[in-house]
């Protein structure tokens, strides 16, 4: 299990564009679901500069784009649960 990590996804116009917004519900679910909500500073951020690419989001500093519906699952369980 983890220690407390952080989450930032970017909520800048480009990747709301690229459907960020759905990426963030997944997201909240996971964290729920999984009992991780206290243990994860999940938040908003401003353009990464990775705009071409979005969505775009970064756990404790490292940078993930192209997230979508299909591999942001596989992303937190890597980052979360192993
Ligand atoms: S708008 Fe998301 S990286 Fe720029």
């Amino acid at each position: 299990m983890i220690e407390s990590k952080e989450l930032l996804i970017c909520l800048g116009s480009s990747c709301f564009a690229r459907g960020n917004k759905e990426i963030v519900q997944l997201i909240r679910k996971f964290l729920e679901e999984h009992e991780l909500s206290r243990k994860v500073d999940f938040r908003g951020k401003h353009c990464f500069g990775h705009c071409e690419k979005g969505p775009s989001l970064r756990i404790n500093g490292k940078h993930y784009d192209h997230i979508n519906a299909e591999n942001i699952h596989e992303i937190l369980t890597r980052e979360f649960l192993r």
